[in-house]
């Protein structure tokens, strides 16, 4: 059955009769996460599987962003978040971590014309001061020139730890003198560096590891996860469109009963 929802952004998506289509045909349009995050896993080892250096891994995981971007904007996602390096990650050889480095400064560059043809506001959340002054300078002139697009949030983790994040916002809240007797699960999550955005609903991990990894702690309380055993470089829209057909697959309780059993409607703060 054709799904007479797509658009025409949405059905140039999938070329007919390919797998793509078929799974495109199975979401529901109307009940897409509104905040996808992605644990990218898997580039050293898809490298290892070629017998090449494991920055070759990173390098191809470059198209998987790319791509998994672009679909994103255009299937109407309103957030986005993959995290690209975390504050662990800086234990990595000196030559990676430069590797990364300039990979990231390159993707910007490279970049920013499609983010803004494609409406994207690029946003960097972690200890950014952590970075390099030329990353840093290169990661915010992005973040400028996309301040005005109303399309897809695009935010990187990078120097990103969640716990980090949560001492941060301690740290934020202590300064500004908050009465500790007002304080709310509301007004914190507010000081965190996604504070203006939903949680996610999915959090997607790929190279098949069961592990959060530190990764936005606080906002996954509720969602739901998807793991593929599939490399990140290897990531493509099939991949994302399988995790979003297994989303919609699941049932959302937020601790409460199935629907046939009573009304389930989650607090304010949940829906997305
Ligand atoms: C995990 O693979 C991946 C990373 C630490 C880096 C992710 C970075 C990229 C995909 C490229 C840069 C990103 C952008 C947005 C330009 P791993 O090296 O831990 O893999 P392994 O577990 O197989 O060793």
């Amino acid at each position: 059955m054709k799904n007479e929802k797509l658009s025409a952004d949405q059905s140039e998506l999938a070329r007919p009769g390919s797998l793509e289509e078929e799974l495109l045909q199975r979401l529901d349009l109307g009940r897409l996460p509104t905040h996808v995050a992605i644990i990218m896993d898997g580039n050293g080892r898809w490298a290892r599987k070629r017998r090449l250096p494991r920055v070759a891994g990173h390098r191809a995981g470059i198209k998987s962003v790319r791509e998994t971007v672009e679909v994103s904007a255009r299937l109407g996602l309103g957030v986005l978040t993959l995290y690209a390096f975390s504050q662990e990650n800086w234990k990595r050889p000196r030559a990676e971590v430069d590797t990364l480095m300039g990979l990231l400064k390159e993707y910007v560059r490279k970049e920013l014309d499609t983010l803004m043809r494609n409406n994207i506001r690029f946003r960097v959340i972690g200890r950014i001061g952590d970075l390099a002054d030329s990353v840093q300078g290169e990661l915010t002139r992005a973040e400028e020139a996309t301040a005005k697009n109303t399309g897809l949030l695009f935010n990187i983790a990078l120097s990103y730890g969640g716990r980090a994040e949560i001492v941060d916002a301690c740290r934020s809240l202590l300064r500004s003198g908050q009465d500790p007797d007002d304080l709310t699960e509301e007004l914190f999550g507010k000081r965190l560096y996604t504070g203006d955005c939903p949680d996610p609903d999915l959090m997607v991990r790929t190279s098949g590891e069961m592990r959060v990894s530190n990764f936005l702690l606080w906002q996954i309380a509720y969602a739901e996860i998807h793991v593929t055993e599939t490399l990140w470089p290897d990531f493509r829209r099939r991949h994302i469109f399988e995790a979003l057909v297994d989303f919609q697959n699941r049932e959302r309780r937020y601790g409460g009963l199935n629907p046939d059993e009573g009304t389930v409607k989650p607090p304010a703060a949940l829906r997305g």
